[in-house]
């Protein structure tokens, strides 16, 4: 039966406060999808990694983190899940036998099992959904702000757009968001951004058209590292002088999302992302709280959310797209030419997955403007241009990554148009290379 009021309980980051189900465990990527099924199954569910080193001497405090937390969020069951038997594993095992709460000890639940422990044993209701949750949240939101100020940096990507317009279901003019257009964006994106957070949802956007400053910054910069340190300070720069106009602001507004709250509480964090998004915390501006109500959800849940908000498909769905945009797409220096080169060729490759309907089979996939010039000839006569590379890609977790056969007609096409439709280019090839040892993106 669904319980209303207990529903609407909970903390400032949209944790809800019912039927919690634990999943603890030393294996980080396993225990996540057991979370996800419980929430699959209408039941809420975190997860807590203990880990065990070689040799190491704390392992009573390491237990006691985890039982610590276990008490503290007085789960309806646990699912317990050992792949080593391992002294911190036991300590905390032998803990939540004395504690009445039950259990599900096991390697690898299937669905029955999961289905059976969560409604026969912990008796929950499985109420848990995106629509509760976005109930949820925008209450919480409420709560925490009450009449002051939010302010949110906008990059167009999944998170920060749903965080974003859930925050402006919640608290409306409340909210500012900044969106800095540093003029690395592909084709038509800057405007899409504005049309769909200020026309379609009426947020109040603040929307900087910053092309020149970081044009200028970028003069003369070939090295990949300086053009994303040059980049990522100057985001920061000009956010926090458009904060400054805005005045005073009480909490930022984040879009945090769980696996990062996961892997950050870790010892040994798996090292996942070097580079940090561009829009990283500003410094100088002092926030009264931060708030992350997308904290608790795995980003297919950030998808649907975004669904259930009605935001539209080509932004809930979007593909990765690094902070520094197409300067790291660019080899060598960043000018308004060879950007315009990229941004038309990008569009063209772009239509051309789409038209094939592939584009959410696929992770990623874009163009590379490389710095080689070639020799080619167009009606009759020489010319010397640019190389345009290829790139598609799948992968589950960014970290191993395969290259997409597509098939010959979709890169027929595509080269057929780039080199006919875009000036200055010449030559296109196709990057059939994996990671590792290839990266994604070329720089
Ligand atoms: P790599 O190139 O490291 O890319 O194999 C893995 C994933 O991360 C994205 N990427 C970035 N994202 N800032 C970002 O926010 C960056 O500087 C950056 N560099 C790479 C890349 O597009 C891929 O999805």
């Amino acid at each position: 039966m669904e319980n209303k009021a207990s529903m609407l309980t909970g903390n400032a980051n949209g944790e809800p406060a019912n039927e919690l189900i634990l999943v603890v465990s030393d294996e980080l990527e396993f225990s996540q999808a057991v979370a996800r099924m419980a929430r699959d199954m209408g039941v809420y569910s975190e997860v807590l990694i203990y880990e065990d080193k070689e040799g190491r001497k704390n392992e009573n405090a390491a237990a006691g983190k985890i039982i610590g937390e276990i008490r503290k969020k007085k789960p309806a069951g646990i699912v317990f899940i050992a792949y080593n038997e391992t002294k911190t594993g036991k300590l905390i095992l032998d803990e939540i036998e004395n504690m009445d709460i039950h259990m599900l000890f096991t390697i690898k639940p299937d669905e029955r099992e999961m289905r059976s422990f969560l409604f026969n044993a912990c008796k929950c209701s499985g109420n848990w959904n995106v629509k509760t949750f976005v109930e949820n949240a925008v209450e919480n939101i409420r709560n925490t702000v009450g009449n002051k100020r939010v302010l949110c940096a906008l990059s167009g990507g999944v998170d920060s757009s749903v965080s974003a317009v859930l925050a402006n279901k919640a608290i409306g003019k409340q909210l500012t968001c900044i969106f800095v257009d540093h003029g690395l964006l592909r084709k038509y994106e800057a405007r899409h951004v504005e049309e769909v957070f200020r026309n379609q949802f009426g947020i109040d956007l603040v929307k900087v058209n910053a092309k020149d400053r970081f044009l200028e910054k970028l003069k003369g910069v070939t090295d990949p590292e300086k053009k994303r340190r040059f980049i990522g300070e100057e985001f920061i720069r000009v956010f926090e002088e458009e904060a400054k106009k805005i005045g005073n602001v009480d909490f930022l507004l984040q879009g945090t999302i769980y696996p990062d709250v996961i892997e950050s509480g870790m010892e040994s964090r798996p090292a996942v992302k070097t580079h940090h998004n561009v829009g990283g915390l500003p410094e100088k501006i002092k926030f009264k709280g931060i708030i992350e109500p997308l904290k608790y959800l795995f980003k297919d849940e950030v998808r649907r959310v975004g669904e259930e908000l009605g935001i539209p498909s080509s932004i809930v769905w979007r593909q990765p797209f690094p902070g520094p945009g197409l300067a790291v797409r660019i080899i060598g220096e960043v000018t308004e030419e060879k950007l315009e080169i990229l941004r038309d060729a990008d569009y063209i490759f772009r239509e051309e997955i789409e038209k094939a309907g592939l584009h959410r089979e696929l992770s990623q996939y874009f163009v590379v403007l490389t710095d080689v010039r070639s020799v080619g000839v167009r009606h009759g006569k020489r010319t010397y241009d640019y190389t345009i590379a290829l790139r598609a890609i799948k992968t589950k977790d960014f970290m191993t990554v395969d290259w997409v056969r597509l098939p010959y007609d979709i890169l027929a096409e595509t080269v057929y148009r780039i080199v006919n439709e875009v000036s200055h280019v010449n030559r296109v090839v196709y990057d059939i290379t994996a990671k590792p040892p290839a990266t994604v993106e070329w720089e």
